[in-house]
């Protein structure tokens, strides 16, 4: 049986994308491409977006990363876009070990290899009826390294340092609205992320000046109770939805539980006023090994 967030988010999917459009005026939709065109730039092997919901996020970085590496074939002239073969043999990859994986780097001429590994981006989620949704509305529209899985954020279901790359967008407030219910979820995040790897929060943030931050709570309030419960149905829903967002920590706050977490060089990048952020965070080579010293 379904519990709180989950049954809350069960009944609100035909309608969530266009409640969101609607209750940011679209900015959403640019907030999420500008945070996939991040993580493109750190194009890896595999990237893990969680609470991925309808798969909006996880559909923008996989079409970044199609985009690089159609980009790249272009470029060598070697196979064509999304090339079905070229998406295998980068699964292949995947499988090897990570001692079968060194010694392909270090063998000469494999690093050209290497760095031709298409991507593979996983969209995560805990709620069945987002990921019917996000399979039936994103995986189906082009040839694009995607895959949806349903698990929870608490246990994620990959090896300690498997993934390049993590996202997260609009969804860091469900999973906790304090530094102390937040710390065990970025904790998870950390240990799945590579040395060198990039997690990517996308969330709504309280601008600086008081007298904006209540403004914007004002309109939080009203427009996404009654919007939202308007269009979707689900009174509770949008209730829950709208009381999390005024409560949730400022940029600072939020740097200081991921810091806490491991992270490091967290950088914030203020969207629209500061009604939103895009946190940049790192597991460093150094420090994660400093981690791995000390939980040993
Ligand atoms: C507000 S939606 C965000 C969806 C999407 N990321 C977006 O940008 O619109 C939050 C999603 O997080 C999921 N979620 C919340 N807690 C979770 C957990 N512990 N594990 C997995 N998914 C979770 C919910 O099922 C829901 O689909």
């Amino acid at each position: 049986m379904k519990k709180g967030v989950q049954q809350i988010f069960s009944q609100i999917v035909p309608t969530y994308e266009l409640i969101n459009h609607l209750l940011t005026w679209g900015l959403d939709i640019h907030w999420r491409r500008r945070a996939a065109r991040l993580a493109g730039s750190r194009q890896g092997s595999c990237w893990l977006d969680i609470c991925t919901g309808t798969g909006e996020m996880a559909f923008n970085i996989a079409k970044v990363w199609a985009k690089n590496i159609s980009h790249k074939d272009a470029k060598s002239n070697k196979l064509g876009k999304n090339s079905p073969s070229r998406i295998s043999s980068g699964l292949s990859s995947l499988r090897l070990t990570t001692d079968e994986r060194r010694k392909k780097n270090n063998s000469k001429g494999h690093l050209q290899s290497f760095r031709s590994i298409p991507a593979l981006v996983v969209g995560l989620d805990f709620c069945w009826e987002m990921l019917h949704q996000a399979r039936r509305s994103k995986t189906s529209r082009m040839a694009l390294p995607l895959v949806f899985i349903q698990a929870d954020v608490r246990h994620l279901p990959f090896a300690a340092g498997a993934l390049a790359g993590v996202s997260i967008s609009f969804a860091t407030r469900n999973l906790g609205l304090t530094p102390e219910t937040l710390l065990p979820f970025f904790r998870e995040i950390y240990r799945v992320l590579r040395p060198g790897g990039l997690f990517i929060n996308l969330e709504t943030s309280q601008p600086r000046p008081a007298w904006l931050r209540q403004l914007f709570h004002t309109y939080v309030r009203f427009a996404v109770n009654s919007l939202g419960r308007k269009i979707s149905g689900s009174k509770v829903g949008y209730a829950y939805l709208a009381s999390t967002i005024p409560r949730f920590l400022s940029p600072e706050e939020l740097s200081e539980v991921l810091q806490l977490a491991g992270f490091s060089r967290v950088k914030v990048i203020k969207l629209w006023l500061g009604v939103a952020a895009i946190h940049l965070a790192f597991k460093d080579y150094s420090v994660a090994r400093t981690f791995e010293l000390f939980s040993q």
